[in-house]
């Protein structure tokens, strides 16, 4: 221990408090991280499932006669019991009384409905943040295919939060356009920003509709829908409490569902169809977009998640969070090479208020040579560490991390018909990407230290 007091006072500010709560859960819910010495840090990619909730989902399938719902025979109405009981849980949970709850498979099928249902035209706008996951980028393809135009609002390179002069610019710059659609994450998947809600209200005022993606957000934080009223809402269960995979949800704001138009319609979806003429009727609520049969058995798995999740309480899971990540970032931060030279870079604000429990970072070798990053997760895997690397399906913020401007991706581009993200590289002579770290509900201080000893050795 250093005798220097200011050093000591430094330190102990570092230590992440003990929350007997968590720790608890730890040893209960997550002990097979301990059991197998894997250090897990990519809650972003995908949260951990607590064995209690698999263990009552089991016992749920185990015991019951679960059938196709649709249908008035026993397994099927219990089946339906259970599916309206846990989009009732999803609607409670958000405070989402103005909504319905459109079951789909993950994030990215709730933003298929909007960008494939919303009235796009030839006067039509989508408006995206750079700091976007491709499953919103796609969109663009769905108002272009209409005739409609699309614009993207950059981020600031030092802290990759959004330029607001220019966001307020464009959003007031389509003022006849009908059907403006703006599109954001609450929190970037990969800097783990927290944009601000506010522009929310503020684009709704100015005429657009608005698609929030909470997919990155809900798993650490609190979302509101009685406070912020974003039009659409994407959401993935996995990324909040693990398991099940392969459901989703897309929220959508009762006032605007008559706006997303159906382009088909399929089993599940309609009151009524005829085949002698070309007559049906969609269902009006929630079931004109889930096509097909829903995943029954897994679907009931949702509530007993979201009740797991309550049990803690989602504003102490911010805090807890935010200690964790606030504690690696302060000791990554201060990792240097005897000459002083830093060993990592993280991106994103220095303020981490701001922002939930993601950082991007890379590093550096004695020389400041960038070590790519395949190699540094190469290494982690070697010791059990799961983090994740690439540009994570958000080119944006990737573009605006690495320098890269419009004209060289241009040539790039206009240089071949395909290629691949390797393939870019080579021709524009550059490094992309970074390591992503990201940490949740089973973290403990153990897991960043191991961590944090990673990079000390890495060189
Ligand atoms: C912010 C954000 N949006 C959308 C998605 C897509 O989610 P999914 O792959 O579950 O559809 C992700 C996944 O990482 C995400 O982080």
């Amino acid at each position: 221990m250093s005798n220097n007091p200011s050093h000591q006072t430094a330190h102990s500010s570092l230590l992440i408090s003990q929350d007997s709560l968590f720790t608890h859960i730890r040893h209960t819910e997550f002990n097979r991280l301990d059991q197998h010495g894997h250090t897990y840090l990519d809650f972003t990619g995908g949260n951990l499932y607590p064995e209690k909730a698999l263990l009552q989902h089991q016992n749920l399938l185990r015991s019951e006669i679960l059938g196709n719902p649709h249908s008035t025979n026993p397994a099927s109405l219990l089946s339906t019991t259970l599916v309206e009981s846990a989009r009732a849980k999803v609607l409670d949970f958000f405070r989402a009384e103005d909504y319905f709850c459109i079951f789909t498979q993950n994030a990215t099928g709730a933003l298929k409905i909007v960008g494939e249902c919303y009235p796009f035209d030839q006067q039509s706008y989508f408006l995206a943040l750079a700091d976007n996951h491709n499953s919103v980028n796609g969109i663009r393809e769905f108002c272009l295919h209409k005739g409609g135009r699309y614009e993207y609002c950059p981020i600031h390179y030092e802290d990759l939060g959004i330029d607001h002069e220019k966001l307020e610019e464009l959003l007031a710059a389509q003022p006849d356009s009908t059907h403006k659609l703006f599109a954001f994450p609450a929190q970037s998947n990969v800097s783990g920003v927290k944009h601000d809600l506010k522009w929310i209200a503020t684009a709704q005022d100015a005429g657009w509709d608005v698609l929030l993606d909470a997919a990155a957000f809900v798993p650490t934080s609190r979302l509101d829908l009685s406070v912020h009223k974003p039009d659409f809402v994407s959401i993935s269960f996995y990324k909040i409490f693990g398991y099940p995979t392969g459901i989703g949800c897309l929220l959508v704001k009762k006032s605007k569902f008559e706006k997303l138009q159906k382009p088909w319609f399929a089993g599940g979806t309609v009151t009524l169809v005829s085949v002698a003429t070309p007559n049906h009727y969609l269902a009006n609520n929630h079931e004109r977009f889930e096509d097909g049969t829903l995943n029954y058995l897994d679907i009931p798995a949702i509530k007993t998640g979201l009740e797991f999740i309550e049990t803690i309480g989602i504003e102490r899971i911010t805090e807890r969070v935010s200690q964790l990540i606030n504690y690696l970032y302060e000791k990554l931060k201060h990792l240097t090479y005897p000459d002083g030279r830093p060993k990592v870079r993280i991106f994103g604000p220095e303020d981490r208020s701001r922002a939930g429990g993601t950082l991007i970072m890379n590093f550096y070798d004695p020389n400041g040579e960038r070590i790519p990053f395949e190699e540094v997760e190469q290494r982690a895997n070697a010791l059990k560490i799961s983090i994740r690397s690439g540009c994570f399906c958000n080119p944006g913020i990737d573009e605006v991390n690495n320098c890269i401007t419009g004209p060289a991706l241009s040539a790039y581009f206009s240089s071949r018909n395909k290629g691949d993200y390797k393939d870019m590289m080579a021709f524009l002579g550059i490094m992309r990407g970074a390591t992503r770290v990201s940490v949740g509900i089973a973290t403990n201080q153990k897991d960043l230290d191991n961590f944090i000893e990673f990079v000390e050795r890495l060189q």
